[in-house]
């Protein structure tokens, strides 16, 4: 057992998307761009309707795939292959958009707590084109793991033979929601083949001997097979997300990602040409 370093952690940083949903945006910022094959992290939440009621209106994406991961209210997610989701408290949406989808994410409530996550995974090369794929996946699809210092929600890879729902995932990628007692340490093992973050979301958690408050994000190195986290005394709940990287170079522009310049521009065209839906 090996501790993964640091690489850097700091603080979400405010801004808006979609049709002006605040959100606080931690990976796919100056300070971290990426990290392969993660691409972005958003953390919506505000119980402001004015904040997020605007929704995300209908918008393309080519080349990469989006995750929408739920904690609290309800948004409904529609897309130009048919899709129709209800993205409700505790479900976790993975949505391949591969050669081209169009969809919205709009609220299903005018008040009350609006809370969840959008990450974005990089395809390869070789699947940036394949058909659209979306998994919709249901709280009551989601395991838990009951452990001495808390629970985890394998949403993607395996805890303790427990294998979570979110399957045929170019990078392999592992998502858990960790719940952990206050003052409890826990050992997650990762593999050394797989990009790793970490993001607390409730409480205060400890990475070495470095105390990080909700709402950072823990970029950590290839350099080992585990993150040891221990929670605050108020305890603490974070994701864990990591991935194999993919090592390709990214063209990106707005809701695109490729390979190439010429392959962002074709996908402009297409999407103008109405080719994406
Ligand atoms: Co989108």
């Amino acid at each position: 057992m090996t501790q993964r370093s640091i690489e850097t952690v700091f603080r979400a940083i405010p801004t808006s998307d979609g049709a002006g949903v605040r959100l606080a945006r931690s990976l796919g910022t100056p300070k971290l761009p990426a990290l392969d094959p993660f691409l972005m992290l958003d953390e919506f939440r505000s119980d402001n309707p004015g904040d997020y009621i605007a929704g995300f209106p209908s918008h393309p994406h080519r080349g990469f795939e989006t995750v929408t991961i739920m904690l609290a209210g309800s948004m409904q997610h529609k897309d130009s292959v048919g899709n129709t989701g209800d993205l409700s408290a505790g479900s976790v949406q993975w949505m391949t958009a591969g050669r081209g989808i169009i969809h919205s994410e709009m609220p299903q409530q005018v008040d009350g707590l609006m809370w969840g996550f959008q990450l974005w995974v990089n395809l390869p090369a070789k699947d940036k084109m394949v058909e659209p794929r979306y998994q919709d996946i249901d709280p009551s699809e989601i395991p838990t793991v009951d452990i001495p210092e808390g629970s985890v929600r394998v949403l993607a890879g395996t805890m303790k033979d427990v294998t979570g729902p979110i399957g045929g995932v170019a990078t392999d990628p592992i998502l858990f929601d960790v719940t952990l007692e206050a003052g409890a340490s826990l050992d997650l093992a990762v593999p050394e083949t797989h990009n790793a973050f970490l993001y607390p979301f409730v409480g205060a958690a400890t990475f070495g001997d470095q105390r990080v408050e909700r709402g950072h994000i823990v970029a950590t190195r290839r350099d080992g097979d585990t993150v040891t986290v221990t929670a605050s005394d108020e305890g603490a709940r974070l994701l864990l997300v990591a991935g194999i990287p993919i090592g390709e170079p990214i063209a990106r522009y707005g809701p695109f990602v490729m390979n190439t310049e010429a392959e962002l521009v074709k996908a402009f065209e297409d999407y103008r040409a109405g080719r994406l839906a």
